[in-house]
């Protein structure tokens, strides 16, 4: 069973407690996510020039699209304000920012229609995240920047939560696919050729669970939860940030959900900053994660 806490008043241990079981948070727009919002938009609208960034692939083609992206994204990532929006955003929900510790925001798209789904707007299979080196105690943020429909959001498909699917995440390595793949994304623009941790059987992605919410809402879930890129055919462009964050307590103890099937080594351990003064985790955690977490056999058998 799959509940959404919505706007829940819960103690920082609880909620991540739940969050490792598979629900789901979901936070109206608080002030600083409004504001990373609209500090968001001001962003992408520059880039697009005076075209309605939802609709501007139609007026472009897809390589000066994926050039305006490849410019844009990496700008909104290291932009100063984009960490202090998100230590705002930590605190007014309560996390505790002494012991919580968050990766650099991403701004996603999915563009309408199959236009550009490769590359710099890589459109997701269904996945966990932690497929991709993330820990199972990574948490998972998600807002849109612009209005979104169901049909442009993202999908969740709660019936493998804690069901293990064969899949190809022993390939992967974090500290591998940053020093190869990562930062060539704009040139994948008709096909992707980066090796990526997919289902490697049928999968049944119905029934699956869409979240939609106003500007800024709010949505955190386990990195754990198999989820996807929505095929979008609203005819408008998809934009939305998301970030991830860890608690140093829940890593020190591997706390965390369980590990039904990800085989995959390295960790992003050494890119969460911690929510006071952005100081790094410890060499220590990063040891205790590079060589990816065992596949927990028995915990997947008593589901
Ligand atoms: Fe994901």
């Amino acid at each position: 069973m799959h509940t959404v806490f919505f706007d829940a008043q819960k103690g920082d241990l609880e909620r991540r407690e739940l969050l490792y079981q598979g629900q789901l948070f979901v936070y109206s727009p608080c002030k600083s996510a409004l504001e990373m919002c609209r500090f968001t938009q001001h962003l992408i609208r520059e880039h697009f020039g005076g075209l309605d960034p939802t609709t501007a692939h139609l007026k472009m083609p897809v390589e000066e699209y994926a050039a305006i992206l490849t410019e844009l994204k990496p700008k909104f990532i290291h932009h100063p304000e984009s960490k202090s929006y998100l230590q705002g955003i930590l605190r007014e929900l309560g996390f505790d920012i002494d012991k919580t510790y968050f990766d650099v925001p991403r701004l996603r798209t999915a563009t309408s229609d199959n236009y550009l789904t490769t590359g710099i707007a890589y459109a997701f299979h269904p996945h966990r995240d932690t497929w991709y080196s993330a820990p199972l105690s990574q948490l998972n943020w998600w807002m849109p920047v612009f209005d979104i429909e169901p049909g442009n959001a993202m999908a969740f498909h709660p019936r493998y939560w804690g069901k293990a699917v064969k899949n190809g995440s022993s390939i992967y390595n974090y500290q591998d696919w940053n020093a190869t793949s990562r930062f060539n994304a704009g040139q994948f623009i008709k096909v992707d050729t980066r090796v990526q941790p997919k289902p490697e059987e049928p999968m049944e992605i119905n029934p699956q669970m869409r979240v939609v919410t106003n500007i800024g809402g709010i949505l955190i879930f386990s990195a754990a939860h198999m989820h996807s890129t929505v095929p979008n055919d609203t005819g408008k462009t998809r934009f939305s940030i998301d970030f991830r964050t860890v608690n140093i307590d829940d890593l020190l103890a591997r706390k965390g959900a369980k590990n039904v099937d990800s085989a995959c080594t390295g960790t992003p351990m050494k890119d969460y900053l911690r929510g006071t003064d952005l100081s790094q985790l410890s060499d220590e955690i990063y040891s205790m994660y590079v060589n990816g977490t065992p596949i927990d056999e028995e915990k997947e058998s008593a589901m």
